[in-house]
């Protein structure tokens, strides 16, 4: 593994070994990459993603670059690719990269030193995903045929689309619940109701709406909490084992009532903690050579 773009190319193992490195970060972090540095390139508004890279590079003793495009020289019309290149040749170890476009990552095929998505437009968000995971393996874990039920707009969101592909190669059962124009039939995944979804779930993945990538207005924000969020009387309906994730920003009222946020079923700041080691995670795997403790990896699970 040399950048980490998507869930897609991930293999049961690789998806394995970055939730065990996690759990060990989370236990004893050590600053094992001093000397290096990483560059956060973020094009789109974050807290929590550029946030939790900035704390777990400097666990990891990574010093971060900050990198603001107003004051960059993008702002005199240079592009990413170049970008990344000038970060590259001033000694950047690593690239960190958000970006409204679905597909950014093309563009930067020749850079050599590791990419980081943290998040692609409507794409991918995978280490989101892997913070996720790393959530549902410690409350669980195992992920083999527990049922996970994605919920919101699954068509606008990278969330819903590197958990999906992850979840399925880790033999989850994976079904989604989406309001009439949410859905995404890109995915062989069945849908149901949100009922049925509350009814039967392991774990319950909200999904923000996400009005900046909408052509138009959609739901009232009103109605949309009744037909298709978690509201009071649909969380009294869950299995009691049942949790709820939402990778946040919440709309509270909108996909969830805002006092179910920090109720006990709810892991949405547990998720954002792991967020943290998840980058550790995923950072250290990178820069120490995925392919050495992919092997030690194998050797102790035949
Ligand atoms: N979940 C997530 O990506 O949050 P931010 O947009 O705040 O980074």
């Amino acid at each position: 593994m040399h950048h980490f773009i998507s869930t897609r190319e991930l293999s049961f193992a690789s998806i394995h070994h970055i939730i065990k490195t996690a759990e060990t970060m989370r236990k004893k972090p050590e600053s094992i990459q001093n000397g290096h540095f990483a560059a956060n390139l973020f094009f789109e508004p974050s807290t929590r993603t550029k946030m939790s890279f900035q704390v777990a590079e400097t666990k990891l003793g990574i010093a971060p670059l900050d990198f603001q495009m107003e004051s960059s020289s993008m702002a005199k019309g240079e592009s990413l690719y170049d970008t990344a290149r000038t970060y590259e040749a001033i000694g950047a170890d690593l690239l960190v990269v958000r970006h409204a476009c679905d597909d950014w990552y093309d563009e930067l095929a020749d850079v050599s030193i590791p990419i980081i998505n943290a998040g692609a437009g409507k794409g991918e968000h995978p280490t989101q995903a892997m913070l996720d995971l790393l959530t549902i393996y410690q409350e669980f874990g195992s992920f083999k045929n527990l049922n996970v039920a994605i919920a919101g707009d699954i068509k606008h969101s990278r969330v819903a689309r590197s958990n999906a592909y992850a979840l399925m190669t880790l033999g989850a059962n994976v079904c989604f619940a989406a309001a009439p124009g949410f859905e995404d039939d890109s995915f062989d995944v069945p849908y149901v109701s949100m009922d049925e979804a509350c009814e039967t779930c392991d774990v319950l993945m909200l999904l923000r709406i996400q009005h900046e990538r909408h052509a138009q207005a959609s739901y009232q924000t009103t109605s949309y909490l009744a037909d298709y969020g978690l509201t009071m009387e649909r969380e009294r309906r869950m299995q009691n084992h049942a949790i709820v994730l939402h990778p946040a920003p919440v709309n509270r009222g909108v996909e969830i009532d805002s006092r179910l946020v920090e109720e006990k079923r709810s892991r949405i700041f547990k998720q954002m903690e792991n967020g943290v080691y998840a980058r550790m995670a995923i950072i250290s795997t990178l820069l120490n050579g995925r392919s050495a403790i992919y092997e030690n990896f194998t050797e102790r699970h035949q």
